[in-house]
């Protein structure tokens, strides 16, 4: 293989690889790598028949914490994620030295209401702005949603707990749960949700131009169909020369 470029990648070493559904896993990785802010991803690499493959995955962590922490799916013939879930702890990893992705707070306008809506393996980067401190100072109210097609895939239950905890008043998770009745879970998909009043009703809030920034990530169906229905309702996609109110990153 030819010399991987020290000056971008750092060569991390596996923690641990947790399991969460047969699909669904969290890898832990020690890398010294520079410093990122929340909601950013870097890539993971491994050296697969002579070949550095690498793609991006998002930081689950906060920016503060010493471990690096990615939530995966195993893509099936996908050629990362199939050897990814088979490391062992202090096998060597590809890690990007620097973050990058615009998912970020800094990239968001002031609102009263902040809205992260997430498909699948997308919630991670909202868990790692939601253990920082600055959304808690910026917004009154913040909804996170997370839509799975079975209820076993709703994972960081615990983590999703403790932000709860500490934030009772500002602070409401939404599950949605689309191909099984879930207790507790919307049974739909994010769009026809907003569309039909369910997601507004079950937040006891207005998603409008006026009170709401929205961050949307994961799946690009699910992120185009959301844009529409949000559009329909005068919320614009928000850029940096033209602030709006729809913050969004595709997966794949
Ligand atoms: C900015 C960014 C951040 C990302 N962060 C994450 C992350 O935190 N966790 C993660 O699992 N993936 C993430 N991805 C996707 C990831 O980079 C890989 O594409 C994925 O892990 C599959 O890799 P692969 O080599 O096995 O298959 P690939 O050949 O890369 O993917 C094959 C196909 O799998 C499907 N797919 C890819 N990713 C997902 C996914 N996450 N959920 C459902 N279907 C998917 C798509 O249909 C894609 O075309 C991110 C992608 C981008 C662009
Ligand atoms: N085995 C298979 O047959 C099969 C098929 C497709 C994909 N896959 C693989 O399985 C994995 C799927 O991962 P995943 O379940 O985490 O991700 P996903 O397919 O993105 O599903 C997550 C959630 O997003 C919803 N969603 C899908 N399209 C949407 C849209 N246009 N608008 C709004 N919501 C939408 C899904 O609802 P719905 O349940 O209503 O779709 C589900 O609730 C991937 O690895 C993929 O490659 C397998």
């Amino acid at each position: 293989m030819g010399e991987i470029d020290r000056k971008r990648w750092v060569e991390g070493r596996v923690d641990s690889v947790h399991r969460w559904t047969e699909k669904l896993y969290s890898i832990r990785v020690h890398a010294d790598i520079n410093p990122f802010t929340a909601g950013q991803f870097t890539k993971l690499g491994l050296e697969i028949d002579g070949e550095l493959v690498s793609r991006p995955y998002s930081f689950v962590n906060a920016p503060d914490d010493d471990m690096l922490e990615f939530y995966f799916v195993i893509v099936p013939d996908g050629p990362l994620t199939s050897r990814m879930v088979q490391l062992q702890p202090d096998d060597a990893i590809q890690v990007m030295r620097n973050g990058s992705g615009f998912l970020t707070l800094n990239e968001v306008p002031d609102a009263r209401h902040l809205w992260m809506l997430s498909t699948g393996t997308a919630i991670g980067p909202f868990l790692s702005i939601l253990r920082t401190d600055v959304p808690w100072q910026r917004f009154e109210k913040i909804v996170l949603v997370h839509a799975v097609r079975l209820a076993e895939e709703l994972s960081f239950s615990k983590i999703i707990e403790s932000i709860s905890a500490s934030h009772p008043a500002q602070f409401q998770f939404i599950p949605f749960v689309s191909r099984e009745a879930a207790q507790g879970a919307l049974q739909a998909r994010i769009p026809a949700a907003i569309e039909d009043g369910r997601l507004e009703g079950r937040a006891g809030m207005t998603l409008s131009a006026e009170d709401s920034q929205v961050m949307l990530c994961g799946n690009p169906d699910m992120v185009k169909d959301t844009r529409t229905v949000l559009k329909a309702r005068g919320l614009e996609r928000n850029r940096r020369r033209a602030p709006g109110h729809v913050s969004v990153e595709n997966y794949w």
